[in-house]
């Protein structure tokens, strides 16, 4: 079954790392170790989006944002629009990642309208869901998949454009694998995949067979050939280790 036709997404999440000058390096090392058969992406911190959009033009490689505000302007200090990434260069953004659902108190509410946004604006989104230990441990984890992915993408949003397979990828990144090195098994994976790819199919209909469903969470050289082979998976989405561009070439290589 594997990925049934649909390219391999690599994309790393720099977090609040990166200054402009290993900044640079890692993007221009990235791009030049990048093999043309797998779509490769790079967020980095906003500050450093405009250098590297610039440096990485015209390449291999893509650049997103980590985030984006719901509007496309106004009186929101500290934020930037969607409009803003896209002018600085930049082709995807990544949404509703757990970490600002924690730290900003994000819900799937302002996921959806910052999808939208970024629908507007030209740029592709990674919506991210994923359950926390204790929703696991409780046996809600594909529940809370279920919900997440509802009201995230809530197809019927008003005024919202259609979620294409192009425009929107979901990764999956259970909270408790972010930058513990923990991971589920293999089973656990390809079960909450296989049963997002159903979901999806209910919610957005035949758009779904080809929308891509990225694994997070500790990916790394070392566990990334058997991630990216597990049905379903289409790619990974990586923190820490895309901080190498040796460690995230390595994974981009061990997609089957
Ligand atoms: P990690 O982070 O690879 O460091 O676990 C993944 C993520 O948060 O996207």
């Amino acid at each position: 079954m594997g990925r049934e036709g649909r390219r391999a997404l690599i994309a790393g999440n720099w977090k609040m790392n990166g200054l402009a000058e290993n900044g640079l390096a890692l993007a221009r090392a990235v791009s030049a170790g990048a093999t043309p058969d797998i779509d490769l992406l790079v967020c980095p911190p906003a500050t450093l989006l405009v250098p590297i959009a610039e440096a990485l033009k015209g390449g291999p490689v893509a650049v997103g944002g980590q985030d984006c505000h719901a509007e496309q302007e106004g009186a929101h200090t500290g934020d930037l629009s969607a409009k803003m990434l896209a002018d600085a260069g930049a082709s995807h953004v990544i949404l509703g990642h757990s970490e600002r659902r924690q730290d900003h108190g994000e819900s799937d509410r302002m996921v959806r309208a910052k999808l939208t946004a970024a629908h507007d604006a030209g740029l592709a989104a990674i919506v991210c869901v994923g359950e926390t230990l204790a929703e696991r441990e409780a046996g809600e984890t594909l529940r809370i998949l279920s919900t997440q992915l509802e009201n995230s993408l809530e197809p019927s949003a008003a005024g919202a454009p259609p979620l294409t397979a192009a425009n929107t990828a979901i990764a999956y990144e259970p909270v408790w694998a972010i930058g513990s090195g923990l991971t589920p098994t293999p089973d656990e994976v390809g079960a909450a995949h296989a049963h997002m790819r159903g979901y999806l199919e209910t919610l957005i209909g035949s758009q779904a067979a080809g929308m891509r469903l990225l694994y997070g969470g500790s990916v790394n050289p070392a566990n990334a050939v058997e991630l990216m082979n597990i049905d379903n998976v289409d790619g990974a989405l990586v923190g820490g280790a895309s901080l190498k561009a040796e460690d995230f070439l390595a994974i981009a290589a061990g997609v089957g």
